[in-house]
């Protein structure tokens, strides 16, 4: 039991690890917290630092989920397989809520999707094949995250899989939450479009 509870402790601190705001002082002397939504996450990296920052971060953060996922492995805990979702669920509060940050954070998009990488790929995969064409149709990275997340819970009956299933949820009530400020600029027409989206172009 001690050994799982250091593990989420450590679960926690990766995901606190606030990439957007390191990668944007380090390499572009910017923070990005004060330009554009004002998020730490992968889509304002994009909008303040460009494509290159913007994957950094990306990769980044989907990693976090990653390797917290995977640490009951490395550290060779013979748990059950849900504790590795419960390891990831940490690294999204940290991700959400950052030690780092005085409890603020990202949107829990790309660090729950490294969540589902590290611990079924096949879910994963399934998760991008809703993802990716949803935020070309609506042409909005939150909008696509909500409505992606929601389908995901929903798809996920079908992998048969009651942890998956309720982590899901969890997520799905988790990137509400986060989402609250891009809900209100969606219903006022003031949500930041994405410029290769269906919608970008109208
Ligand atoms: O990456 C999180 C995304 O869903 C919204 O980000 O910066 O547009 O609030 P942002």
């Amino acid at each position: 039991i001690l050994a799982y509870c250091l593990t989420f402790i450590l679960a926690y601190l990766i995901g606190s690890f606030p990439t957007g705001v390191i990668i944007g002082k380090t390499f572009f002397h910017e923070d990005i917290r004060k330009y554009g939504s004002g998020n730490i996450g992968t889509t304002n990296s994009f909008r303040v630092m460009g494509p290159l920052g913007g994957c950094v971060v990306l990769v980044i953060d989907i990693f976090k989920g990653t390797l917290a996922t995977e640490l009951p492995l490395l550290f060779h805990l013979d748990g059950p397989k849900y504790l590795l979702l419960v390891a990831g669920v940490c690294a999204i509060l940290g991700h959400t809520y950052s030690i780092f940050l005085k409890f603020k954070g990202g949107k829990a998009v790309a660090t729950s999707a490294g969540v589902f990488l590290g611990y079924n790929l096949k879910f994963f995969g399934f998760c991008a094949l809703i993802f990716l064409p949803t935020l070309f149709i609506t042409s909005y990275v939150s909008l696509s995250s909500l409505i992606s997340i929601t389908l995901i819970f929903i798809g996920s009956f079908w992998f048969h899989d009651i942890f998956l299933t309720i982590i899901a949820g969890i997520m799905m009530i988790i990137l509400f939450i986060r989402h609250k400020d891009n809900i209100k600029r969606l219903i006022n027409h003031q949500e930041n479009i994405v410029p290769f989206g269906l919608w970008y172009w109208y």
